[in-house]
C-alpha cells in the first residue's frame, strides 16, 4: 500500500493528462474484469472435489494411467529419476516451457527410449524411482526405500476445461523448500505465502513485497531423506502457502486458478536436479563475453552527449567499462523502436565511437506500443492484427510510458515473427544487446493491480484464451520473440537480452535483473536471496541495480552493493529518474579507488566466470549457488542466504550493515583460503572473517586452480599477447581421498562471441615426494588464446597479512610458458 506522500508524488509526477488516462484505463479494466471475475470467483468458491476412488490402472508406454471416479491420472517416466504427473480434467498446458526436438537431439534428453516403468498393483517403478498411487489419489515418491515426497490427493473445482486444481504436499518437520523463481520475502519458503502472478511492484519495492516480476512454479525440497524438484507446468495464477518448519504435520498448498494439474518430479542432488530441470526446459547458450563485464546505466541519460560524457568519465577515472544501457529517453516520445533524432542524431556514429573504446550499447524495449496512427510500428501492428483485443474485438489498451498503448500478443506466432523483425534498425545502428522491460506487463492503474484486464483475448498458438491464462507467459514470449529476432537478424553473433519478467524456460532466452529495489540496506540484503531463489529455479543469470533503483544510497551502501555485484553474473549500476547521479566516481575518494579495484578484479575473474557460463550451458548449473550446494545433506547450511558460492571454487561473504568490520559464516566442508591474505579456515565450522571497507571476505576452496585474466575488458580476438594467471591452491595432502590426481579446475576459452568451437583445459593436481604437480589436459578445437601463463602457488597458507600490490599473494613461480604445463610442473 503506498503511503499518502507516495500517492501524492505519483499524482504530481504523472501530470493531469496522464492521470486522466490512468483513471479511464483503470475503470475500463474493471468493467471488463467484472463478469470475468464473477465467473472465476464462483468457480473457485465451489466446494473442492477429490478424484474419488481408484477404479483401474493400466500400463502405457513408459508409465501408466489410473482412472478415478472423478478424475484421470497419467504418470510417465521421462528418465529413471524424472516422472511427469498429469491430473485431468483441465486445460492442457501449451508446451512453451519445454525445449523440444531438435534441442533434445543435441544431448538434452527428456524421454530416452526404454525407461522401463513397471506397474505392479498401485506401484509404478523405474530402477531409480518408485511412485506409489494410493486408492484416494495420494502419491508417494520413493527412492532407495526412502520416501522423498508425499502428495496428498489433489482437489479440483470447476468442470472439464474450466477445472482448477490444488496440489497439496506433506512435508517433513525439517524439510526446507527453495525456488519459486523471483521473490524477496525469504529464502527458505517454509512458513511463507507467495502469489505466482508476474507483477510490477510499482517503481520501488522492499522486503515485504509479493509478488514481483517473475515468480516461477519450481520448488526444490531438501530433507533428511534426500532432495527433489517439482516443476508445475501451469501458467495460471496460483497461491502458494506453506506451514513453518518443525510442525509435525507440515504441508504446502499450491492453488492454481485454472489448467490441469501437471507437474514434473525429479530426484537427486541439487546439481542433478537442475541438470534435469534444464534438460527439460532448456539451458542458456553462451553469452557474449562482453556481457559479463561491467555495465553503466541510468534513467535517464538523455542524449548522445550525455552518454559520451559518461564514457569519457570512465576513461578519465581509469575505470574499465563494457556496456552502457540506454533507458526510455533515447526514444521519440517513448515510441519503441524509434530513436529521437534531436537528442540522438547519429546513433550508429555513437555506437562506433564507443565500440572503439570497447563499450557496447544496450537499448531498452518495452512491449507497450504507443497508440498513434502516424507511428509506423503501431500501424503495422494494427494491420496484421498483432495486438491483444478486448472480448468484443476492440483494441485492448493500457497506459504505460507513452500514454495509451497497445500490447502485442506474443502468444500469437505471427505477432512474434513481426516483432522479431523490428529490432533490425537497432542492430544496423550497432546496438549490441537488448533490455526488455515492463513485460509482466503492467498497465498503470489508479487502484488495484497494475495489469491489463483478465478478459483480454490471446491467440495462444491458435487455441485462443484470455489474459488470465496468458499473463504469466507474456514476458517469456516477448523474450522468445526478441531472442529469435537476434538469431535471425544477426546470426553470426550471440543474442544478448536482459528481461524483467519471464516464465519457466526463461533461461533459454534472457537474463534477469532484480529491478526497482529500494536503495536501502534492507534492499541490499534481499538482493542475494532473490538471486539464490532464481538460481535454484533454473535461471543462472541475475543481478541487481547496484545501489538500488529508487532513492540515493550513501557511499558505503553503494560500495557494498558494488562489491557484492562484482561476484554476480549481471554487474550493472542503474537508478531511477530524479535520483542523484551514480557514476562510480561520484562518491569521490576513497571510494573510487576501491571501486576501480573491484572493476579490475571483475575483469581478472572473467576466465573463471566465462568457464562457469560455459558450464551453465552444458549442465544448467547456476553461477551463483547457495552454500548447501556443496553439502546438501547438511541441514545447517540450508538456511544460509547471506553468503554464496560462485562456482565451486569461490565463497563470497558480503557485508550487509553500515560500519561492518567482521562477520561470521558457516563454511561448507574442506579448507577455505582468504583470497586476499591466504589465511586458511577449516570448513564445517562457523568462522569469523574480517571485513574492511576495501574488501569483502572472499574465500577460495583448497584444491582449486583459479584461472584469472587481465584487468581490463577483453576485446574479442585481442587475447593474444595476454597472460593467463593460474592461482593454484593445492589441498592438504592428507585430504586427498585417493592416490593420484584431482581435477582442480577448468578453463573454457573461445572467440567470446559467435558460434565457432571453443576449447576446454582441465587442470589436475598431484602430490609427489617432490611436492605438488599441476598438469593440464586439453580438449581443443580452438587455439589457446593466451601467450603466457603465470602460475602462482598458494602452498604457504599461513596467515599472511601483507598482500601484493595487485591484491593477491605474489607468485612463487613467476612465469611459465603454457606448453610447460603439459609436463608436470612442480611447486618449489
Ligand atoms: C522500470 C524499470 C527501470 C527503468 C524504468 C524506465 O521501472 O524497472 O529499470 O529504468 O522502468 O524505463
Amino acid at each position: 500500500m503506498p503511503s499518502f506522500n507516495e500517492a501524492l508524488t505519483f499524482i504530481v509526477s504523472q501530470g493531469p493528462d496522464r492521470l486522466l488516462r490512468i483513471l479511464r484505463s483503470t475503470r475500463n479494466r474493471d468493467r471488463l474484469d467484472r463478469p470475468f471475475l464473477a465467473t472465476l470467483r464462483k468457480r473457485l468458491a465451489e466446494p473442492p472435489r477429490t478424484p474419488g476412488r481408484l477404479l483401474r490402472a493400466a500400463p502405457v508406454q513408459d508409465g501408466a494411467c489410473f482412472d478415478f471416479e472423478q478424475a484421470a491420472l497419467e504418470i510417465i517416466f521421462l528418465a529413471e529419476d524424472m516422472v511427469r504427473v498429469s491430473w485431468k480434467p483441465g486445460l492442457e498446458p501449451l508446451p512453451y516451457a519445454l525445449v523440444r526436438a531438435p534441442d533434445f537431439a543435441a544431448g538434452i534428453e527428456t524421454r530416452p527410449p526404454g525407461v522401463k516403468a513397471t506397474l505392479q498393483g498401485d506401484k509404478l517403478t523405474s530402477p531409480l524411482l518408485e511412485v506409489q498411487v494410493a486408492p484416494d489419489g495420494a502419491l508417494g515418491f520413493w527412492r532407495g526405500g526412502l520416501l522423498l515426497h508425499q502428495q496428498v490427493a489433489p482437489v479440483f473445482r470447476g468442470e472439464g476445461p474450466a477445472a482448477a486444481w490444488t496440489s497439496q504436499a506433506r512435508l517433513r518437520p525439517e524439510e526446507a523448500l527453495f525456488g519459486l523463481g523471483e521473490h524477496v520475502r525469504s529464502f527458505n519458503l517454509r512458513g511463507s505465502t507467495h502469489r505466482l502472478w508476474n507483477t510490477d511492484p510499482g517503481g520501488r519495492y522492499g522486503p515485504a513485497a509479493d509478488p514481483i516480476y517473475m515468480p516461477l512454479p519450481v520448488i526444490m525440497g531438501l530433507h533428511s531423506q534426500g532432495s527433489y524438484l517439482t516443476f508445475y507446468e501451469n501458467p495460471f495464477p496460483a497461491d502458494f502457502s506453506c506451514t513453518p518448519a518443525d510442525l509435525e504435520a507440515g504441508e504446502y498448498q499450491l492453488q492454481f486458478e485454472g489448467g490441469m494439474l501437471r507437474y514434473y518430479f525429479i530426484t537427486g542432488a541439487p546439481d542433478r536436479l537442475l541438470e534435469r530441470y534444464t534438460g527439460l526446459t532448456g539451458r542458456p547458450g553462451l553469452p557474449p563475453l562482453w556481457s559479463l563485464g561491467y555495465h553503466q546505466s541510468r534513467w535517464g541519460y538523455k542524449s548522445a552527449a550525455d552518454i559520451r560524457q559518461v564514457a569519457a568519465g570512465f576513461r578519465e577515472h581509469n575505470l574499465p567499462l563494457s556496456a552502457i544501457s540506454m533507458d526510455i529517453d533515447y526514444m521519440r516520445g517513448y515510441r519503441v523502436f524509434t530513436v529521437d533524432p534531436e537528442r540522438f542524431p547519429d546513433l550508429p556514429g555513437l555506437a562506433r565511437e564507443l565500440a572503439d573504446h570497447g563499450i557496447h550499447l544496450v537499448t531498452i524495449i518495452d512491449p507497450g506500443v504507443k497508440v498513434d496512427p502516424s507511428y509506423e510500428v503501431y500501424r503495422q501492428g494494427l494491420e496484421i492484427g498483432a495486438f491483444c483485443k478486448e472480448p468484443d474485438g476492440r483494441l485492448a489498451q493500457g497506459v504505460v510510458w507513452p500514454g495509451w498503448a497497445a500490447f502485442p500478443d506474443f502468444t500469437d506466432p505471427a505477432a512474434r515473427d513481426w516483432w522479431a523483425g523490428l529490432y533490425q534498425p537497432l542492430f544496423e545502428a550497432g546496438i549490441s544487446g537488448i533490455w526488455h522491460d515492463m513485460n509482466e506487463p503492467p498497465s498503470f492503474s489508479a487502484w488495484g493491480e497494475t495489469r491489463l484486464s483478465l478478459a483480454v483475448k490471446h491467440n495462444l498458438e491458435g487455441s485462443g484464451g484470455d489474459h488470465h491464462q496468458a499473463h504469466n507467459l507474456y514476458g517469456f514470449l516477448m523474450n522468445r520473440a526478441g531472442w529469435e529476432g537476434q538469431r535471425r537478424l544477426r546470426p553470426e553473433r550471440r543474442p544478448w537480452l536482459i528481461s524483467r519478467s519471464g516464465w519457466a524456460g526463461q533461461q533459454r532466452y534472457a537474463w534477469n535483473w532484480t529491478a526497482d529495489t529500494e536503495a536501502s540496506w534492507k534492499g541490499l540484503r534481499m538482493t542475494l536471496r532473490t538471486i539464490l531463489g532464481t538460481s535454484l529455479s533454473g535461471q543462472p543469470y541475475n543481478g541487481p541495480d547496484i545501489g538500488g533503483f529508487s532513492g540515493n544510497p550513501e557511499a558505503e551502501l553503494y560500495l557494498r552493493w558494488f562489491q557484492l555485484a562484482t561476484f554476480l553474473p549481471f554487474f550493472r549500476t542503474h537508478s531511477a529518474t530524479g535520483t542523484a547521479r551514480r557514476e562510480p566516481w561520484v562518491y569521490g575518494e576513497t571510494y573510487t579507488t576501491i571501486i576501480r579495484e573491484h572493476l579490475r578484479l571483475r575483469y581478472r575473474l572473467l576466465p573463471y566466470l566465462y568457464t562457469l557460463a560455459w558450464q551453465a550451458s552444458q549442465s544448467g548449473a547456476p553461477l551463483v549457488r547457495p552454500l548447501f550446494w556443496a553439502q546438501p545433506e547438511n541441514p545447517a547450511l540450508w538456511e544460509i542466504d547471506d553468503a554464496f558460492l560462485l562456482g565451486d571454487q569461490l565463497l563470497v561473504a558480503p557485508a550487509w550493515e553500515p560500519g561492518q568490520i567482521k562477520r561470521t559464516v558457516l563454511l561448507p566442508p574442506g579448507q577455505w583460503v582468504d583470497l586476499w591474505t591466504d589465511t586458511c579456515y577449516s570448513g564445517g565450522t562457523e568462522v569469523t572473517l574480517p571485513v574492511s571497507l576495501e574488501r569483502l571476505p572472499v574465500l577460495v576452496r583448497l584444491g582449486s586452480v583459479l584461472p584469472l585474466g587481465k584487468d581490463t575488458p577483453p576485446e574479442i580476438g585481442d587475447q593474444e599477447n595476454t597472460t593467463l594467471h593460474l592461482h593454484v591452491y593445492p589441498p592438504r595432502p592428507e585430504e586427498l581421498a585417493t592416490e593420484g590426481e584431482i581435477l582442480a579446475g577448468e578453463l573454457f576459452s573461445d572467440a567470446g562471441d559467435g558460434y565457432d568451437t571453443g576449447r576446454v583445459d582441465r587442470f589436475f593436481l598431484r602430490h609427489t615426494a617432490q611436492g605438488w604437480e599441476v598438469t593440464r589436459q586439453e580438449q581443443a578445437h580452438y587455439p589457446f588464446p593466451f601467450s603466457e601463463v603465470r602460475v602462482y602457488w598458494h602452498t604457504d597458507i599461513s596467515p599472511i597479512t601483507r598482500p601484493s600490490q595487485d591484491g593477491l599473494k605474489p607468485a612463487s613461480v613467476p612465469s611459465r610458458r603454457w606448453e610447460d604445463l603439459s609436463q608436470p610442473l612442480q611447486s618449489d
